[in-house]
């Protein structure tokens, strides 16, 4: 059985991709910050019997890495999935204003955090037979794409500044970690109907449901090889540029 470890799992991609995973036969370790008030989560528990478990997991906190770690001991975990991400305060990162404090949080949850796990798991990984470190990015995360002024990049300096240091990471990761078996991907969801493009039920331009998104998404980490491990695609397998 393939045992998967997602972050950010109580919402959004990250409940897609455990909802999937869990009706694809695997194990889900299914992290997120407040289990208890994870009812959409919980009653994935309650139905994937036995499947899906719940860790307590604050991304930005050290401790919180720590405790995750003791938790999972050396159990073999197959793939990782650093889901978890925010966009930021949009008026705090503009061309115009920055806010340091916010900038750094951003970084922090979105670029730091995943080489923070990716760190800690590793002895986990190498454990499992897949061996997959997985990075949820973002296209904002490209520094050669001209995003045009009808997007909302210009109030995404934070976000694309932290996507782009998640990508350089998780590339360095591609490279380095090769030699022990463990493959990288990095993967962009598509513009996606979640919290983070706009409210629940609400009207949103983003045109992809986070169901369709997500089992693009299981499709990419099924096909990673050591030949495609450590580039930047999307859902669709369609390769972005750095
Ligand atoms: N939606 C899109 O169009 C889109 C496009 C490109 C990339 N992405 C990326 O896809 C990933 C998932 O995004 P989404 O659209 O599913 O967003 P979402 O619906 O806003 O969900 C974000 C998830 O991240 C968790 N999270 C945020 N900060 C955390 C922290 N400090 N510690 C632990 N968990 C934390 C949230 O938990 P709480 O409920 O506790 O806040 C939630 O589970 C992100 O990395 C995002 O950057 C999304």
């Amino acid at each position: 059985m393939t045992t998967v470890l997602i972050t950010g799992a109580n919402r959004g991609l990250g409940l897609a991709l455990a909802r999937q995973y869990a009706a694809n036969g695997a194990e889900v370790i299914a992290c997120c910050r407040d289990p208890e008030r994870a009812e959409e989560l919980k009653n994935l528990v309650v139905s994937a019997a036995n499947q899906v478990r719940t860790v307590q997991l604050e991304v930005s906190d050290e401790g919180s890495i720590a405790s995750l770690k003791r938790a999972l001991g050396d159990q073999p975990i197959d793939i990782v999935i650093n889901n978890a991400g925010i966009n930021g305060t949009p008026q705090d990162q503009t061309p115009e204003r920055i806010d340091p404090e916010s900038w750094l949080t951003t970084l922090r949850v979105n670029a730091l955090a995943p080489m923070l796990i990716a760190q800690a798991l590793r002895g986990n990984l190498l454990r499992g037979r897949e061996k997959k470190l997985v990075a949820i990015t973002s296209d904002f995360g490209s520094v050669s794409i001209d995003w045009p002024i009808t997007t909302n990049a210009r109030e995404r300096y934070a976000y694309r500044a932290s996507k782009a240091a998640l990508n350089s990471g998780m590339r360095a990761l591609s490279r380095d970690w090769a030699e022990d078996g463990i493959l990288v991907g990095l993967l962009n969801p598509g513009f996606v109907r979640t919290d983070m493009t706009g409210p629940r039920g609400a009207a949103s331009a983003a045109s992809i449901s986070a169901e369709d998104s997500a089992r693009g998404l299981i499709s990419r980490i099924g096909d990673l090889t050591p030949a495609t491990s450590g580039s930047f695609q999307d859902y669709q397998g369609k390769t972005i540029p750095w």
